[in-house]
């Protein structure tokens, strides 16, 4: 392979491969528990499927930048992930997803109980790995995204099923649920590593940049994806009726009778066979897919301005490629 074709998050995992096998060293140690199998189970389910690494990714990426030579980013990004991996277990119990990294999700394998259990675990132990650093700022940035994240899921929650919800509530919804993460994983990268505040803040702007283009486009994902790349369920969002950017702008943009349908699938939830087919052919009628996409790539280019604050770095070049491929992503 040449460098011209290696994915961006590729040629990152492969700058920072050396921290990122200690990162999977230390996610499979603290994953483990002697006192209830359940959990190794259902973590070991979860982990030897993969998953991206963008997050743990972000903040070693993030440390190495600011010039750090120390151990604890590689606490920092084991904390993020266990955080992400917590937030998915709970995301498909409330999502009643069935799919997650192409494998049946860990609600279906087992059960709900087992999911938000084990999630509560990985929360719990992701403090721990924090706490190791003992350093005060990192703990109160991530114990912030904690709860940021879910106050984003909560609102999510109550704004589904409801038509009148606009872009501003979408946009908080992601900046929490999803944002609020990437943010935080590289902010702590840059604090970890005693970066300038000016530095710190390019890195916080960067990583919510990011994550809220990462989500739109995980968004355009849900109607637009391949079940097969993606490694989840094309279609959940509409069934649980969710008001994610395409369907908000197609709404905005529907006639009466157009209206009428919305209202009845999401509203009320009478969903019957073929009306996701019709719910896509009104995207495709208002060329929502479309203008969601642009957003998306607004959003890259705020990432890749934040970035581009930052010193002259291989990684920081990494970084910047990183905001169109979230973009480009299929998966
Ligand atoms: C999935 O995130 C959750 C969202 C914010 C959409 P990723 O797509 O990064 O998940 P993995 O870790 O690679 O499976
Ligand atoms: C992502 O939300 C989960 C969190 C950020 C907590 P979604 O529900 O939109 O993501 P997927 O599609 O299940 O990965
Ligand atoms: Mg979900
Ligand atoms: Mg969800």
């Amino acid at each position: 392979m040449t460098d011209a074709i290696v994915k961006p998050h590729e040629r990152l995992a492969e700058a920072l491969a050396g921290d990122l096998a200690e990162v999977n060293g230390l996610i499979r140690e603290r994953m483990a528990s002697e006192h209830a199998p359940r959990i190794p189970e259902v973590t070991a389910h979860l982990v030897e499927a993969g998953g991206k690494r963008l997050r743990p990714m972000l903040t070693l990426a993030a440390a190495r930048m600011c010039g750090y030579d120390g151990r604890f980013h590689l606490n920092l990004a084991a904390t993020v992930e266990f955080i992400h991996t917590a937030t998915l277990l709970h995301d498909d119990v409330v999502d009643e997803s069935s799919q997650r990294r192409g494998r049946p999700t860990a609600n279906l394998l087992w059960d709900n109980k087992s999911s938000v259990l084990v999630g509560d675990y990985l929360f719990a132990r992701s403090f721990q790995l924090m706490v190791e650093t003992g350093n005060l700022r990192v703990l109160d940035i991530l114990s912030n995204a904690a709860a940021v994240i879910a106050e984003g899921e909560v609102l999510q929650m109550t704004a589904a099923q409801d038509l009148s919800t606009d872009e501003a509530v979408y946009l908080q919804v992601i900046r929490g649920k999803t944002a609020a993460l990437f943010s935080a994983a590289t902010e702590v990268g840059g604090v970890i590593a005693g970066a300038p505040e000016a530095q710190i803040r390019a890195l916080y702007t960067y990583g919510d940049a990011l994550g809220i283009a990462f989500q739109i486009v995980d968004d355009l994902l849900d109607y637009g994806g391949n079940s097969a790349a993606t490694g989840k369920n094309v279609g959940d969002d509409f069934r649980e009726r969710k008001l994610t950017m395409p369907v908000i702008k197609a709404v905005a943009l529907a006639d009466d009778e157009e209206r009428a349908f919305w209202r009845r699938v999401i509203e009320k939830g009478d969903q019957r066979d073929g009306d996701l087919d019709r719910a896509l052919s009104l995207l495709a009628k208002h060329g929502t897919m479309e203008a969601t996409r642009a957003e998306a790539l607004d959003w890259a280019a705020k990432a890749k301005s934040a970035v581009m604050e930052l010193p002259q770095s291989a990684i920081r070049d990494m970084l910047h490629d990183l905001a169109d491929f979230v973009v480009e992503r299929i998966s």
